[in-house]
């Protein structure tokens, strides 16, 4: 069974706190907080004193999602906040496995997220330091996009990957999901899916987070 990353991205928030507990009630395995800089992407959203806040009123294990140009400058900022797992971007570091290294001196997860237009091969000799690969199946920036068909394949490949490889590392899809493709998407081979808008456009949060579970 697939595991389900609310992204809080969509959500009112002026009122993240009720938000966050229709989640936790609906069975979100995780919360997916959605860091925008302005730099890396045309868009700003929050950082890690929104999310210090929020880690007061859950235990669901934080899936931070960094979109932000040279990650290395805030990984102890983010471990301070209460994040479980960091996922920076691949496209936003120089050094990616120094910086994957950094992650996991804090003890925390670390992953690496791939743009839509970033091959796998970027990955080839970093598989085996990561505990999860994020596909973005839209360009990262906004909630509510479209879903890019051609990430059915990266998917695929990577569970391939990881199969033949014998790799203990999840893979999070990020971007479109809505209930009509997210069971596609976890027989591609996805182990997590991120969804905002496909949880926040429901009148019901809590019901609608419950039918991603049950998928
Ligand atoms: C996009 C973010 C996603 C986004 C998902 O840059 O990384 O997590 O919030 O939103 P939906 O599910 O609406 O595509
Ligand atoms: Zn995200």
């Amino acid at each position: 069974m697939a595991q389900i990353s609310p992204s809080i991205l969509s959500a009112d928030f002026s009122k993240l706190k009720e938000e966050i507990l229709f989640l936790e009630e609906g069975g979100a395995d995780y919360i997916h907080l959605d860091v925008m800089d302005g730099v890396f992407v045309p868009n700003i959203s929050f950082g890690p004193p929104v999310i210090k806040s929020l880690r007061n009123i859950t235990n669901i294990p934080f899936d931070v999602h960094l979109m932000v140009d040279k990650p290395e400058r805030y990984i102890k900022d983010f471990y301070e906040a209460g994040a479980d797992i960091i996922t920076i971007h691949q496209e936003a570091t120089t050094h990616l496995h120094r910086t994957i290294e950094e992650i996991k001196a804090f003890g925390l997860k670390a992953g690496v997220s791939l743009n839509p237009a970033t091959p796998l091969e970027s990955l080839e000799y970093i598989l085996e330091y990561i505990d999860m690969v994020l596909i973005m199946t839209v360009n990262p920036g906004f909630g509510g996009q479209k879903y890019i068909k051609s990430m059915n394949r990266k998917i695929s490949n990577l569970r391939k990957i990881i199969d033949n490889r014998n790799l203990d590392i999840l893979i999070e899809v990020d971007g479109g999901i809505k209930l009509d493709n997210a069971k596609d998407v976890i027989d591609l081979g996805a182990d997590i899916l991120v969804v905002g808008s496909g949880i926040f456009e429901a009148d019901n949060v809590i019901e609608r987070t419950k039918m991603f579970k049950n998928l």
